[in-house]
């Protein structure tokens, strides 16, 4: 059970992270992974450490801020590797900044990587699979701002709740096809994007103190509820978003 053996997935973010450990657990459970990133070097590594695992993986520079592109470049990507059978949206970032100091350009860029792209993306690829009568299973990794707010989140947390909404639009349009869509939403987990939040002594303390199991998650606490949420035993299981958050949401 809960095996993946022979399908393909696309992972954005997936060179670090809750997206790089993601892809470890798709790759463990027998999946073939191509991750998406900016960056060559963190590129590089994450590949590198995801063949140990599993041989078939492989890495593509792009930025996705290109959203006219990601047609060509999705494309692209069917040429050289063939369909994907699972697609995770993990690429993000975020905007410490009180709302009434975000600037245009960055509410935009933080709209047009969390969401927009995750969208196009996702559009491409349900299509390709559409088109042949395939079905598949599509994550978007949502986050608590989707639930409720803390000072500075207000972009962050728009893109967010929106893209949980889009799980639910996204997964009525495409039952038809077999195409299931779900959403994984992490409390807060130790990477590259809270790393400034987990140096921050008192916050560190806060949010070890809010969180029930009493501690920070880990990219590895992220990993196996996308490989159960993609595998044919969760193939009732669509318009969902799961918490992974040590019992944050369910305490007050
Ligand atoms: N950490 C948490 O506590 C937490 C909680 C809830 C939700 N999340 C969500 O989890 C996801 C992953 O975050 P993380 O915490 O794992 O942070 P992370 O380690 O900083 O990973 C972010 C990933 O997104 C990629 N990315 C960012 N902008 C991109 C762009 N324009 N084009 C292509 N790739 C881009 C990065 O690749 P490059 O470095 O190559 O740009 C990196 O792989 C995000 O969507 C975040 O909102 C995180």
């Amino acid at each position: 059970m809960f095996r993946l053996n022979g399908k393909r997935a696309l992972i954005t973010g997936g060179n670090s992270g809750i997206g790089f450990g993601i892809a470890a657990f798709l790759a463990q459970a027998g999946a073939s992974a191509v991750i998406i990133g900016k960056n060559k070097k963190r590129n590089t590594d994450a590949v590198n450490q995801l063949r140990q695992i599993n041989s078939a993986c492989n890495a593509e520079e792009f930025d996705l801020s290109n959203t006219a592109k990601i047609g060509a470049f999705f494309k692209s990507l069917i040429k050289r590797y063939g369909l994907f059978d699972i697609l995770v949206n993990c690429a993000g970032i975020t905007l410490r900044k009180r709302a009434d100091r975000i600037e245009i350009d960055e509410w935009n860029n933080i709209i047009n990587i969390n969401l927009t792209a995750a969208f196009v993306l996702s559009s491409e690829w349900a299509k390709s699979l559409i088109s042949v009568h395939r079905p598949g299973s599509c994550i978007m990794v949502i986050s608590l701002m989707s639930e409720a707010a803390r000072p500075t989140t207000a972009a962050y947390g728009a893109s967010k709740a929106a893209l949980k909404q889009l799980v639910r639009s996204l997964a009525v349009d495409w039952a038809q096809f077999n195409i299931r869509v779900n959403g994984i939403g992490p409390g807060y987990i130790r990477t590259k994007l809270t790393e400034p939040l987990y140096r921050d002594k008192k916050f560190s303390k806060w949010v070890i103190s809010r969180t029930p199991l009493g501690r920070w998650g880990k990219p590895e606490d992220i990993g196996p509820l996308a490989v159960f949420l993609c595998c044919d035993e969760a193939g009732f299981i669509t318009g969902q978003t799961i918490f992974v958050d040590g019992g944050w949401l369910a305490s007050l």
